[in-house]
């Protein structure tokens, strides 16, 4: 989103204001343009051969913006077997996609196996289980290398401590394993953390990996994860891609000269593909000036965007209806029973009720992590690419919310849950309300 005449616009020269009238607050919007620029951005950083970046889409799962990044050429990394389907929906190739799942059921992982994808193990007790019923399908082995990486420590997940990977100690026991069901590891992982601003990080563990690594002869690929930062706000600090992309490159060429192979260098960034590309719109629904602070209260909440509630996380937030005029400092809230709390003293011009607000960096771990507490309807979403927009998820509604509840009879005569709009309906009427709340549920998020 970009400033011009007053007005902020979005990829194509396309106002976020129309869109949320067009489609209604609170709306996801994505840009296409920013995600093959950090794609790019990435690729073009390494000057290597064999570099393949699947798209961690965790961070971001609609399954247009996995065709998208099938597009661009990418391959998958998924964690859940849904995920694993949805990619396979979306037209990636089973082996295009790696499944990195941490404490699943042998079952489900039995489950991947049939649909052909990579799998990535990263305990011992399920390696060991696999290499019995799967002696020749290729594996690879999530490896713990103990380094503290990340943000914080909610997203740090490759210290001693983390429930994450095999400790790189344990590699004699991974040896054993493999050795006693004759079992073929085709690559060795690590995923350290998110937010990592440090290269030295991921060189160090890097240098861990390859130790590792060196002592497995069946190799295709290494994959090193993600965790690469993106700025949050101006002046911010950001993993140096460019430069990680040519030490990384560097120490990996020469390791594959040693190793006497030519493998392939695997990423699987969610945050860098998609954080700057998403923006939430919300409508300020109160503006409430207590003893102390300025809230606006916004028609969304924790159920929409809990990354701030849950870890801290900053999200750059504009009045995107007003860009000139007085500047106030205000607490943004939004509507939930519980404290949630998107932004504290924010300066930002004056807020009116019927503002609309955006959030930055709404692209990763946004959406995803949704939910509908409070019996809340989850946003729609909708897609810029080369200048269109496209709606990519409908916005819920009561249906959803009732749609897998069983309306037990016992406790008395139930709606009819199949189409409770019409029941409201017969309620309204019943009660001589003069509303039509086809249109209330329309309206009220
Ligand atoms: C195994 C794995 N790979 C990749 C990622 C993506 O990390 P990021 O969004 O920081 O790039 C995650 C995130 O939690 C992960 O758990």
């Amino acid at each position: 989103m970009y400033l011009n005449n007053n007005q902020y616009l979005l990829e194509g020269g396309i106002d976020p204001l129309q869109l949320g009238e067009k489609y209604e607050c609170p709306l996801y919007i994505y840009e296409t343009s920013i995600m093959k620029k950090q794609y790019d951005r990435l690729v073009n950083a390494f000057d290597l051969k064999k570099l393949k970046i699947n798209y961690a889409c965790k961070a971001l799962n609609n399954i247009s913006v996995l065709k998208f990044f099938k597009s661009l050429g990418a391959g998958l990394d998924t964690v859940s077997i849904q995920e694993v389907k949805v990619g396979l929906l979306a037209g990636f190739r089973p082996e295009d996609i790696i499944y990195t799942p941490n404490c699943v059921s042998i079952e489900e992982i039995s489950q991947a196996v049939t649909l052909g994808v990579k799998i990535n193990i990263d305990n011992l007790s399920i390696l060991e289980q696999f290499g019995s019923m799967y002696p020749h399908y290729p594996v690879c082995i999530r490896i713990n290398p103990h380094i503290m990486a990340g943000g914080n420590s909610k997203i740090s997940v490759g210290h001693i401590d983390s429930k994450f990977g095999i400790s790189f100690h344990q590699t004699p026991h991974i040896h054993r394993i493999v050795k006693a069901h004759e079992m073929v590891v085709e690559g060795i992982h690590m995923h350290t953390g998110s937010d990592i601003m440090d290269i030295d990080v991921f060189l160090q563990g890097a240098e861990i990996l390859f130790e590792v690594a060196a002592e497995f002869k069946d190799l295709n690929y290494i994959d090193f994860g993600s965790g690469f930062k993106v700025p949050y706000k101006e002046e911010d600090i950001e993993t140096d891609i460019e430069e990680l992309g040519e030490k990384i490159g560097q120490r990996f060429k020469k390791f594959t000269y040693d190793y006497g192979r030519n493998l392939t260098l695997m990423f699987e960034p969610g945050k860098f593909l998609v954080s700057e590309s998403g923006t939430f719109l919300v409508k300020v629904n109160v503006v409430k000036q207590t003893t102390s602070t300025v809230f606006a209260g916004v028609d969304s909440g924790l159920n929409h965007l809990i990354r701030p509630m849950l870890y801290d996380s900053y999200h750059k937030i504009i009045n995107i209806s007003k860009t000139e005029g007085r500047q106030r400092v205000y607490n943004i809230v939004g509507y939930i029973c519980e404290t949630d709390t998107f932004g504290v003293n924010r300066k930002m011009t004056e807020i009116n009720e019927g503002d609309i607000l955006a959030f930055k960096n709404a692209g990763a771990y946004c959406f995803t992590m949704a939910s509908n507490y409070n019996s809340r309807y989850r946003p729609a979403e909708v897609l810029i690419h080369e200048g269109k927009d496209y709606l990519i998820r409908e916005r819920e509604n009561l249906e959803d919310i009732l749609r897998n509840q069983v309306n037990l009879d016992i406790f008395g005569e139930p709606k009819s849950l199949q189409s409770p709009m019409s029941d409201l309906n017969s309620f309204e009427l019943e009660n001589s309300i003069n509303v039509d709340p086809k249109t209330l549920d329309h309206h009220v998020q």
